[in-house]
């Protein structure tokens, strides 16, 4: 509709296929037994599957183990990409030639939007400055039905929140935030662009079946304790590595305290401990109220009638008695708020022992900037619970020290906050309100408080993740994240030392001000408002008659070559481009910020390779060393090494890849001639994209052999080849060392399924999809 609200033939079309999956649950259960008890993230997987029997049967010891063994073969629901990860997957989409996306998709506007001023001026100069992006999405959008969410509308995950995500639902998202939908019972995974556009050409999208961590919830948030404290306190439990393979699935009665978009935070930053997604199961008093404000009424009664079918008929919750391969308790009524950071989110105080924890670190005692909202933590509850403090400092003539800053979610929420007078409060007491969009969250945030790049300065933000140089591009900026409640209060005091629970702040007339607990509402009595009508979607009708716009003298965007095939034999003669030391997220392999830019033009962005690395050699950021002993950054050795001829690798420690699904971080070491990369251990997400691009992902097996090898060293494979031709033998690493010619044999491992391989063998996945559908 023009209002903005959605007709029924649009909820019609966003409703999950209920019957199907119920039959296909059926199916599940008479092959695997029907005594066989799942857990909710398996219901819906395996209500997904392409070939039920092929999936759980072959490989899993006829069933008996299938986490982690099963290759599950998914037909995913839906889609939905983000503008910087959309460039590429549809780029790799349109090289497939078809008229439209197997499965509904929608491409949202949010990544490349800055925040400097406040939306009124950031949001036209940044649609003005990524024209060219935007004419490009909306272009291919038109053409092959996709719906296309301008700038402005607001961050993929709120808006698949409030539009597409439905209990049972699954869906692929290019953005590793996508678990979000998990917060109302949706399978919603992370992938990068090549995944996407395997359920855009109706490919089956393969996952190695997940094992399941349930969390058990008990008793009841009260006070301070909001929803973000439980992924933060669990964050620190489990560690950014902790969740790999697993899904997280939170079941117990602590679940009836929570509301359906605080569930939506919690899974939200299950990205952060890696886990694969989190789920919770249909809760119909907080699921059902939140279907029904967003206009998906309908949906809310199939979802209570199944979920009101008995147990193994129940797609919406685990069966009882079902495994866990790890169970954790978290009691909501101890739940004490937490801070997380600096540099890494699982890094988590209780709020109590931060001051201590402050002094003992000699981290800085103040903090520039409060930033609330983003994708994580914009609900109407966040919002109005912040409001609330901010109105109880307000009244006792109090302003923030700190720079406030808010970003809404979206459209909705932020024009929902303005009718009821919840931006007012915050813009009054000198908050400034961005774009609905990531800003500073990725690293589009103009800082104009005189903070110098490479100066150690504290933020407080409500974000998901902080890894040096996020938000500002300043790798000293220490980003401590807390709840939108705990950072709007600590910006009173401008102290990172405050406690709000307990300490004081002096108002103007000298008297002590303490604030109370906050307090807000779930949803808005009024309902929501949908804003502005500019911000409403393109119909998802493929149009053929519109031609997607690509300029070919663009340095922005540009159509994707093939990449060449895999050799026919075993590899030699690669070269260690560089051997990385600690921490390698995808920030450090394709940093964001500046380079968001370029995210549809591969040879621009590749100048951003691994700069954000730490050579092992030189102890030095992106700085490595050539056979003549000159010193190159790391991308342009990569080039200069591309022009010789040269093949490389690269040797990096632990999960490597973490952070993010950005599938840059794979095509761009494949572009510039990366073969192999070599590490302790990979992130999930990373591990997969890079077997799409044709890159091999490899293991030590003795963690040990890391410190055998150094920059420039000789690599060639053995029983590389044979694998990939589906052996099963082993593979080993002959590396020969640049300075003393003397020889190392290093065992390796892979986890390549034999689709993958075929990937890598066609030079990429794209490749083979190209060559198959010429038949
Ligand atoms: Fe955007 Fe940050 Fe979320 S980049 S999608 S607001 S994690």
């Amino acid at each position: 509709a023009t209002d903005g609200t959605p007709t029924a033939s649009d909820v019609s079309a966003r409703t999950p296929p209920y019957s199907k999956l119920l039959r296909r649950l059926h199916e599940v259960r008479r092959i695997l037994s029907p005594s066989r008890k799942l857990t909710l993230a398996e219901k819906i997987l395996f209500s997904h599957l392409d070939n039920p029997e092929e999936s759980l049967l072959e490989g899993t010891d006829n069933g008996a183990n299938i986490r982690s063994q099963a290759t599950l073969k998914l037909k995913p629901d839906r889609v939905a990409m983000q503008d910087a990860s959309a460039q590429m997957a549809l780029l790799q989409f349109m090289s497939c030639g078809m008229a439209t996306t197997a499965v509904p998709a929608s491409i949202h506007c949010d990544h490349m939007i800055v925040g400097e001023k406040g939306a009124d001026t950031d949001l036209p100069n940044s649609i003005k400055g990524n024209k060219e992006v935007y004419d490009f999405l909306e272009s291919a959008g038109k053409r092959y039905g996709i719906e296309f969410w301008p700038p402005g509308a607001g961050i993929i995950h709120q808006t698949v929140l409030e539009n597409y995500a439905a209990p049972g639902l699954m869906m692929l998202g290019t953005d590793s935030h996508t678990p979000n939908a998990g917060g109302i019972g949706a399978i919603a995974i992370g992938v990068g662009g090549a995944d996407a556009v395997d359920a855009l050409v109706d490919a089956p999208w393969e996952l190695k079946a997940p094992k399941i961590r349930g969390v058990r919830l008990e008793g009841k948030l009260s006070g301070w304790a909001s929803p973000k404290d439980v992924i933060l306190a669990l964050a620190g439990k489990l560690t950014v590595r902790g969740g790999t393979g697993f899904i997280t699935e939170y079941f117990g009665p602590g679940l009836e305290s929570l509301s359906c978009t605080g569930m939506a935070t919690i899974c939200n930053m299950g990205a952060e401990v890696g886990a694969t997604t989190s789920i919770f199961p249909y809760t119909p008093n907080s699921h059902g109220p939140y279907l029904q404000a967003t206009h998906r009424g309908s949906i809310a009664e199939q979802a209570s009638a199944i979920a009101a079918s008995p147990g193994p008929h129940n797609l919406l919750a685990a069966d009882s008695d079902c495994h866990y391969d790890d169970l954790v308790t978290i009691n909501l009524s101890e739940l004490e708020p937490h801070i997380n950071g600096p540099f890494t989110p699982d890094l988590s105080t209780p709020l109590s022992a931060f001051k201590s924890t402050v002094e003992k670190n000699e981290w800085p005692t103040t903090f520039g900037a409060g930033l609330i909202g983003s994708c994580t933590n914009s609900s109407y509850a966040d919002m109005t619970r912040a409001e609330s403090l901010v109105q109880q400092a307000s009244a006792a003539g109090l302003k923030p020290k700190a720079d406030f800053f808010i970003t809404p979610g979206s459209e909705q929420i932020r024009a929902t906050v303005e009718r009821d007078g919840t931006l007012g409060t915050f813009t009054e007491a000198g908050g400034l309100v961005l774009a609905n969009a990531c800003g500073p969250c990725i690293g589009q945030w103009s800082r104009t408080d005189g903070v110098r790049k490479g100066e150690a300065n504290a933020i407080f933000t409500s974000y998901n993740r902080n890894f040096p140089a996020r938000n500002d591009g300043n790798s000293k900026t220490m980003n401590f994240l807390a709840s939108p409640e705990l950072v709007t209060a600590m910006s009173y005091s401008g102290r990172t030392d405050f406690n709000p629970m307990t300490d004081s702040i002096q108002t103007p007339d000298g008297k002590d001000f303490r604030f109370q607990p906050p307090s807000g509402i779930d949803l808005p009595s009024k309902g929501f408002e949908a804003g502005n009508p500019l911000f409403q979607p393109s119909p998802p009708v493929p149009n053929p008659s519109v031609s997607v716009a690509i300029d070919p003298s663009s340095d922005r965007l540009a159509v994707l070559e093939p990449f060449e095939p895999f050799p026919q034999g075993e590899l030699q003669g690669l070269k260690v481009l560089v051997k990385v030391k600690g921490q390698c997220t995808t920030d450090t392999i394709s940093a964001a910020g500046p380079w968001l830019k370029y995210k549809g033009h591969l040879p621009n962005i590749s100048e951003n390779t691994l700069i954000g690395a730490i050579s092992a050699d030189t102890g030095a950021v992106n700085t490595v060393t050539d056979f003549d002993g000159q010193s190159h950054t790391i991308p342009d050795l990569a080039s200069k090494w591309k022009s010789e001829g040269k093949h490389w690798l690269v040797v990096a420690e632990h999960n490597y890849g973490e952070g993010s699904a950005r599938e840059h971080a794979a095509l761009q070491p494949r572009y510039l001639g990366g073969k192999i990369i070599l590490t302790k251990s990979f992130a999930r997400i990373h591990e997969t994209n890079l077997k799409k691009q044709g890159v091999v992902p490899l293991t030590f097996v003795n963690e040990a052999d890391y410190d055998k090898m150094n920059g420039c060293d000789e690599v060639s494979t053995e029983g590389l080849y044979d694998v990939l031709q589906g052996g099963e033998g082993d593979i080993t690493l002959v590396v020969k060392k640049k300075d003393s010619g003397e020889t190392h044999r290093i065992p390796v491992k892979h986890t390549m399924s034999k689709d993958q391989r075929a990937f890598i063998l066609a030079g990429s996945a794209l490749n083979l999809l190209a060559q198959k559908s010429k038949g």
